[in-house]
This record gives C-alpha cells, structure tokens and sequence, in this order.
C-alpha cells in the first residue's frame, strides 16, 4: 500500500468511498443493492483511485431504518449475500490496495435481536438490564420528557413486563443499556468478530448518544428551536453526550487496537462544540469524528472560510481533520449548492488537509431526487412530516448508464430511479474527458502524487468572492483557488506558475504570468513557480 512519505499512518491522506449497497449495485434483480453488485462494479474503485469503501450497515434486519436496525450483528442480511461474497469482496479490495470499512451500530439493536427479545421476556431474563428499562412516572405515563429523534417519545410501554424501555431513535430501534459491562464485553467481541475477517475499520453509528444520564433528568427546552421540528424542541442535555459515553468509545478504541493500522470513523456531532474530546487526550478514542461543515454551513465565501478556520482552530491540537462532502443522511451537496459548483466542492475536499470522505455518486454530481409521496421509505419522513427531513431523496440508486433504471438493476428499483438527464451516468462521464467524474479521478491523483498530509495550509484572504489557500511542502507551493463569486474574477495574484488542476480541464499545464482569471463556478490549484 502506497504510504505518503511523512506520514505512516494510511487514513490520514486517505480518499473513504462511503457506499449505501442498497442502492448501489443490484446483481440478482430484486431492486436492492447487495454484495454481488460490489464486486461487480469493484473497477468503479480502483479507477477513481479511492483508498478505503466504507459500506452502511448490511446485517439481517426488519429495515424498518434501512439496516440502522440490526438484528444479528454477527451475520449478513440475506439481500444483501454471503459471507463468502464478503470475504471476496475483502480479499479483491485488498489486492487493490482498497481498505474496507463496515458500519459499526453500537447504540441499539432491532426490536427482533434476540438480546432483546430475551430482554423483554421477562423482568427476572438474565438479560433484561442489556436494555434501558424504567418504571413509567410517579404520576403516570413515560418516565421522563426525553424525546426520540424519529419524533415522539423516546419511551416505549412493554405491556408484557410492564414498564418503559428507552429509544433515541424508533420504538423498534431499542437502546442497548452501555453501563452493563456485558454489553459492553458483547459489543466488543463484535467489533473483534469482524476485523478479524480481515475489515480494516469502522464507521461508529451514533457515537455519542451511548449513555443517557442514569438519574432520568428532564431535558430542558431549547429557546432557540421553536420553529425547529419537534424532536429538535429541547436541548439533549441529559439524553444525548454524557460523559459516560467517552470511556465507552475509550474501550472501543482499546478493542480496534488489538488490531494493526485499523480505524474508527465517527458519527458525532462535531459542530456543537470543540470536537477535542470525541479524539480523546491522554488516552485515544476516535481517529476521525466525521466533520459536516462543508455539508452544513453556508456556502457564501466568507462563511465557509471562517467555518473552515473555526474547525481547524478546533481540531488541529487534538487530532486529525477531515471533510465529507456527502451522506446518506443529508441532502446532496449538488442539490445544496448547484451541479455547476460541485467541482469547487471537490477542490477543496481533496486538497483541504485531511482525510476526504464522499458518497456514491457525488462524483457523478448526483442530485436529490423527489420521492412520490406513496414511494417515501424513509421512517423519518413519514413519522415527522412537512419539515423535508426524510432521507429517501439522497438515497435513490446510482447512476450507472443510459438505459431502463440507469443499469443498478434488471427489476424495480426499491427507490425511484428519479429523471436521469442525459450525461449524468458513470459510463457516459467515463467516456468525457471534462466531465466531473474526471475531475474527481484527477484531483485524487494529484492528491496522492503531489500533496501530503502534512504540508502547511496557509490561508489567504478571500479576494473578490474567491477563496484562496496555500499548501506548501515537498512537491513545492500550491495555491487553491475557489471562485465563489458567482461571476468571472480576474485577481492579480502577482504570482507565476502552472495550472495543476482546475474545474475547467482544458486550462490544466497552462502558464500563469499575470492576472489569474477564474470563469464563474471555477476552481484550480496553482503550482507556484519559486524566483
Ligand atoms: C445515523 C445513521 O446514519 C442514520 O441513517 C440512522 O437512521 C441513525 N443513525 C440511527 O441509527
Ligand atoms: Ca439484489
């Protein structure tokens, strides 16, 4: 595997190719996605030059959250294959110098795991304290005011047994109880289960909602949410981030490391605060808690610079940075900011330092895609309705060629397909050479060929609408440049040098010895000529 020259550690400079199977490839035509369609569309991979996929959850489950309800951790859905499919898929990445990453669900379980099924059985169950379990309220009904993300309650009455248990997100996603130290040893002996089969790593589902306060306080209400969804009404004071949590994630951790140059990505909320304390200080907990600013701030230049500065400002002491540009839980960054800007958007995830994290089919600048109302899936749309939250639109199947359901499947897909404009598919931007697709390959390819993780990030001022950065280090100077302007800009930059890469390919390998223009929506780095 090839290891950039400062720095051993191969998920640093790494490119994380984030796949939802369901909607990514389907082999046997049910209109679901699985293992068979990976190792079909395997050169996808390799000819991006990606260095790690990342595959959302493919355990058995009800699907009643699309695989975020698993109900055998230690299996595969049958949609999805077999574990044979699996070890191949391993074996072939490897071989390709591809790493693999599964998505780890530490949080809860489906209602139909066999944990919980013993769990609810009876209060006297050996495992019944694997769950959250509580008496309701001295005067009746939940015994507190904690609210589940997917909207309602965040507790359950078991009539059987006669109480509450407790669930942050569906009432068929029950929160595993993380203070049982059983759990805790049986979720470790998942963790090792898979990376011995040889995965490299994992995405932490929920990372920081593990523990809930064990004295049941109130959440309070957050002043500023009133207009926000109902879930979103208070603040997850006690609910959501307890401290408890972060040595839970230490010994996750500790587990990972049993095992060489393995990785845990993170789902957490890094915008809410310093994420120092999700890296950990004296003892590690995640490498990479996953970092949405490019996703979730504002796209207007100043706003972006000064949200790109508050994260470094904020990592940079603790740990290693990096940047995600897409997700199967938020709305694609094509739809967020416009097809024509998405190579901006490239730009900067391949040459901001950090590890670069994109989605199926941001490459090909995929949109959100409007569901009928009779196809919405997504439990999340249909439970709390009319705030565009649901996640159906950015989980429609890739786009593989013209032809009946863009080639992702010979049945019906199990989302729309969505309109597919002409250009927009994989094989047709692979035959174009100025196409996004190639954009993508390129930048990644000079990121690994002319960048390091650690070269030095200067910003500069933003001049004009267009942002401007510096990386500095052993292939020399590069000046990144993004015009976000909205309109063309000619800035006199005083500098000469080469177009390495840019949005517009036919500029590449031209000299600049004089004023830079940039054409509306364009991105390039500069290699700047030394005196
Ligand atoms: C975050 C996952 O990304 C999302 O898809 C899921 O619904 C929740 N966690 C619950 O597991
Ligand atoms: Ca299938």
């Amino acid at each position: 595997m090839e290891q950039p020259a400062d720095d051993a550690e191969w998920w640093k400079h790494a490119v994380v190719y984030q796949v939802a199977p369901r909607s990514f490839h389907d082999s046997n035509g049910d209109g679901i996605g699985d293992l068979g369609g990976l190792l079909e569309r395997m050169d996808h991979f390799s000819w991006l030059g990606v260095d790690a996929v990342w595959l959302c959850p493919i355990y058995p489950t009800p699907n009643r959250d699309f695989g975020y309800d698993v109900s055998d951790f230690c299996a595969l859905a049958p949609e999805m294959g077999t574990m044979e499919q699996l070890d191949e898929l391993i074996a072939r990445l490897h071989e390709r110098d591809i790493r693999l990453l599964l998505d780890f669900v530490p949080n809860h379980t489906a209602d139909d795991h066999a944990w919980f099924r013993a769990s609810r059985s009876s209060r006297a169950d050996p495992q019944r304290d694997w769950y959250v379990w509580r008496d309701g309220a001295a005067n009746g009904g939940a015994p507190n005011n904690w609210l589940s993300r997917f909207g309602g309650s965040a507790w359950e009455w078991d009539e059987g047994t006669g109480q509450y248990y407790y669930h942050a997100f569906l009432k068929e996603q029950p929160d595993l109880n993380w203070y049982n130290p059983s759990v805790r040893a049986a979720m470790h002996d998942v963790l090792r289960f898979w990376l011995r089969r040889g995965v490299d790593g994992f995405r932490v589902d929920a990372a920081a909602v593990l523990a809930e306060d064990d004295l049941l306080r109130d959440d309070p209400p957050d002043p500023e949410a009133e207009e926000m969804p109902p879930p979103g009404r208070l603040k997850r004071a006690y609910s959501d981030d307890r401290p408890e949590t972060l040595g839970y994630i230490e010994e996750i951790r500790a587990v990972v490391d049993e095992f060489p140059d393995r990785v845990l990505l993170a789902e957490v909320d890094v915008a809410s605060g310093d994420p120092g304390r999700f890296y950990g200080f004296d003892t590690p907990r995640f490498h990479l808690p996953l970092n949405y600013v490019l996703l979730d701030c504002s796209w207007e230049p100043d706003a972006l610079g000064a949200e790109i500065d508050a994260y470094f400002a904020s990592v940079m002491s603790h740990g290693w940075p990096n940047w995600v540009i897409g997700s199967h839980d938020k709305p694609r960054i094509a739809s967020k900011i416009g097809y024509d800007k998405v190579g901006i958007a490239a730009v900067l995830l391949f040459t901001l330092p950090g590890t670069a994290i994109l989605y199926q089919g941001d490459e090909i600048g995929m949109p959100d895609v409007e569901i009928p109302r009779d196809r919405v899936r997504d439990p999340f749309a249909l439970r709390v309705p009319g705030f565009g939250l649901g996640r159906d639109p950015h989980r429609v199947p890739m786009r593989w060629s013209p032809g009946p359901n863009a080639d992702f499947t010979t049945g019906e897909p199990w989302l729309p397909m969505g309109a597919i404009e002409s250009g927009s598919t994989v094989a047709e931007q692979a035959a174009d050479e100025m196409s996004l697709l190639h954009l993508f390959r390129r930048l990644i390819r000079f990121r690994h060929s002319a960048l390091c993780p650690r070269d030095s990030f200067r910003p500069w001022r933003n001049q004009a609408g267009v942002m401007l950065f510096e990386r500095h280090g052993r292939a020399g100077r590069h000046l990144v440049a993004a015009n976000l302007s909205g309109g063309r800009r000619l800035l006199d930059l005083k500098l000469r040098g080469t177009v390495a890469i840019s949005t517009r390919p036919d500029r590449e390998a031209t000299r600049l010895d004089g004023p830079l223009e940039l054409k509306r929506d364009e991105a390039l780095v500069l290699h700047i000529e030394s005196d």
